[in-house]
């Protein structure tokens, strides 16, 4: 079936080249698709470049390059110099592994203009701990580097109930390691993350004492640094105009070329997603029934259809929906209008009992074993 796009779609601005899946991390929250490694496929630096152009010449002025860690590719540079070459800003998303002196310096000459780095904590052992790998002091080292080379430096920390109660101390790292902005990203459960819900869901006071500590030190940092706290929408009780709106703005490009609206459309039932191998990126972008499905308030219906925020939210995240309602079509349950939002309100609940994120199931990290499992029993 072929959905005609609203008549208002502009372009989309932002490319996001998910160049691999390959990642030395094992994250816990993880927004890969828990069943990344039956994806192993990956495209060639040709499909990689020819992505690039058409996405240029549709309008998209960003273009970022992820992961997975995207320094697993030795095609990199390449990548990242005709994106530059084109006129696109770049980003580079990155744990920082494999970003040595020589890589910066290259990656520098492509034309690279900005790097973000992830840390998962402030201390050596939440941060090797969260990530199952020894890279803390390795990251202190890549932040130089990038100092170095002169790029303005955004650090990136998701934040959960583990890491929440040391944001004082993420804030003075990113402040010592001379961060131009830090995210603090509270944790979005998606993929790994909604496998490890139970441990990551933060409680009611520590979501306010730590947004209380952001705005202290915001007012102590003024211009040099400047503090992003993601709200998170489970505590936040408000749908999110999930990626600014399905098809408005965001283009992924997953590793295996197979283009969403989000990292995590491909799980959405009854919906195909086209391959760049296969079709131009014009003809995805405005044609395809993917990326046509959920655009603008044409497909809503109850609560949304009739509800006088629409407009603004968008009906929430389209997999959220599914993931907590079993409905892609349904209201986004960290809504209070959803008929679904018990399922929200029962693991907020569940959070503030004492020792709430103690449960029996080990945290679950991301490693090739663990997805080949968990996609086998879905
Ligand atoms: Fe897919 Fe929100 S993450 S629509």
């Amino acid at each position: 079936m072929e959905l005609k796009p609203p008549p208002t779609v502009g372009p989309p601005l932002w490319l996001l080249a998910e160049l691999t899946y390959r990642c030395p991390l094992h994250c816990v929250f993880c927004y890969n698709p828990v069943d990344y490694a039956t994806q192993a496929d990956e495209l060639d630096t040709e499909g990689w470049l020819r992505v690039l152009h058409e996405g240029r010449a549709l309008g998209a002025v960003q273009c970022g390059f992820s992961g997975g860690e995207p320094l697993l590719r030795d095609d990199l540079e390449v990548l990242v110099a005709e994106a530059r070459k084109l006129g696109y800003y770049t980003n580079l998303l990155t744990s920082g592994v494999g970003l040595t002196a020589a890589r910066a310096e290259a990656l520098k000459a492509a034309g690279l203009d900005h790097v973000q780095l992830s840390f998962q904590d402030s201390t050596r052992e939440v941060n090797d701990f969260l990530s199952h790998t020894k890279t803390f002091a390795l990251k202190y080292q890549v932040a130089g580097l990038i100092k170095a080379q002169g790029w303005p430096m955004v650090m990136n920390v998701v934040i959960h109930r583990l890491n929440i109660d040391h944001i004082d101390r993420i804030i003075a790292m990113a402040d010592e390691l001379g961060a131009e902005y830090l995210e603090l990203a509270n944790t979005q459960y998606y993929s790994w993350a909604l496998e490890n819900r139970e441990h990551l869901l933060p409680t009611a006071a520590q979501l306010r004492q730590a947004e209380a500590t952001t705005a202290r030190w915001r007012e102590q940092l003024g211009e040099r640094m400047r503090l992003f706290f993601v709200a998170p929408d489970y505590h936040d009780g408000r749908p999110k105009k999930c990626v600014n709106g399905w098809g408005s703005m965001f283009l992924t490009v997953a590793p295996d070329g197979t283009a969403l609206p989000c990292h995590t459309a491909r799980m959405l039932p009854g919906l195909a997603f086209p391959n760049v191998r296969e079709h131009s990126l014009r003809h995805i972008w405005y044609e395809s029934e993917g990326f046509n499905r959920y655009r603008g308030t044409g497909w809503m219906k109850e609560p949304c259809s009739s509800c006088d925020q629409r407009e603004q939210d968008l009906g929430g995240c389209r997999c959220q929906a599914y993931m907590l309602a079993q409905d892609p079509a349904a209201a986004d349950p960290v809504c209070p209008k959803s008929p679904h939002h018990g399922v929200v309100a029962q693991a907020l609940a569940r959070a503030e009992q004492p020792g709430g994120g103690v449960v029996e199931r080990p945290l679950v990290f991301r490693d090739a074993a663990t997805s080949r499992r968990l996609a086998q029993a879905a």
